[in-house]
């Protein structure tokens, strides 16, 4: 029945490895002439189901299964029935009906994705659900920082911004830490929950509000957008005084030591958690996550269909 991919928290670092190195080879075999590479996933069909914007989630999920040889399909709230009041599981079920062979979901709620996946015969990938999850996210995060940085054991990575509401951070609470990658989550208290830490192995995340310690010796930093979407009141008085303090501009990358690599998971608000820029400059990974968004979700969707 293939494999659905919900949460970094199912799975274990043998399988995180052999999706990254899965990805890495993708990447190899795209450098060759189109016509030697082997179509895996021809005749098969990817529908995507997003019930909220993406750019490079839903493009991702594209364009890898076009570059596995698959067909795909695209569902959006726009144009179908969920505007004439059909629910998720109604439209979800009915295009099940319709026999591909995966389905990606994206939905502003959390677990909507693992619901449908107990109810659906074909495997489901989370494209990101409300501010729990966003599986594919966090694993071509960790292809480009292995890129990046080689051997991952013993690195530090900081995460810095609206960790409240971002399904990236959940997501790397359980996915990192079992590469041997240490985390420090930090934001104003407004947009760090108390105790999220926790949800990480013991002693492998650590939080704090200071800027300053979050940076101190780190291999990479990720910043976050600010999720006005999914804030339901204003958590900070002004952008300039959260970029003033927490954004990453021309005084605070003084703070980053030297070497050491920028990540956004995008799209990122130019001046509040990041400058143009920095988010532009050498050391910043940004494209090539969106590069490897691909190549991972091609090993992501291989695992689905083909396992
Ligand atoms: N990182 C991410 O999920 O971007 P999109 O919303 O554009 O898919």
């Amino acid at each position: 029945m293939g494999r659905s991919l919900l949460s970094t928290e199912d799975l274990d670092a043998t399988e995180i490895s052999s999706i990254l190195d899965r990805a890495a080879w993708h990447k190899r075999q795209l450098s060759t002439p189109a016509t030697d590479r082997a179509l895996p996933l021809r005749g098969r069909l990817v529908a995507n189901l997003f019930f909220e914007p993406s750019t490079r989630t839903r493009l991702s999920f594209e364009m890898a299964a076009k570059r596995l040889g698959a067909e795909v399909v695209n569902w959006t709230q726009a144009g179908t029935s969920a505007e004439k009041g059909e629910t998720t599981l109604d439209s979800a079920k009915t295009i099940a009906a319709m026999r591909p062979d995966v389905i990606v979901v994206r939905h502003p709620a959390a677990g909507e994705p693992r619901r449908l996946a107990a109810q659906l015969e074909c495997p489901v990938l989370n494209a990101g659900d409300g501010a729990h999850q966003h599986p594919s996210q966090a694993l071509l995060d960790a292809l480009t920082l292995r890129e990046a940085l080689g051997e991952l054991r013993g690195r530090v990575l900081a995460i810095v911004g609206d960790i409240a509401h971002s399904r990236v951070a959940r997501s790397h609470l359980f996915c990192l830490p079992k590469l041997g990658v240490q985390l420090r989550l930090c934001g104003p208290p407004s947009l760090l929950p108390r105790g999220i830490e926790g949800l990480a192995p013991a002693g492998t995340a650590a939080v704090t509000h200071s800027l300053a310690e979050a940076l101190r010796g780190v291999d990479a930093v990720m910043l976050l957008r600010i999720q006005k979407e999914r804030q339901g009141e204003v958590l900070y008085a002004r952008n300039n005084e959260y970029s003033e303090v927490y954004g990453l501009n021309e005084r605070t990358v003084g703070l980053l030591p030297q070497g050491a690599f920028i990540l956004h998971p995008g799209p990122f608000n130019p001046g509040v958690e990041i400058t143009q820029e920095l988010a532009a400059s050498p050391r910043s990974l940004i494209l090539k996550q969106v590069e490897n968004g691909v190549l991972t979700r091609m090993a992501i969707l291989e695992r689905a269909v083909l396992s």
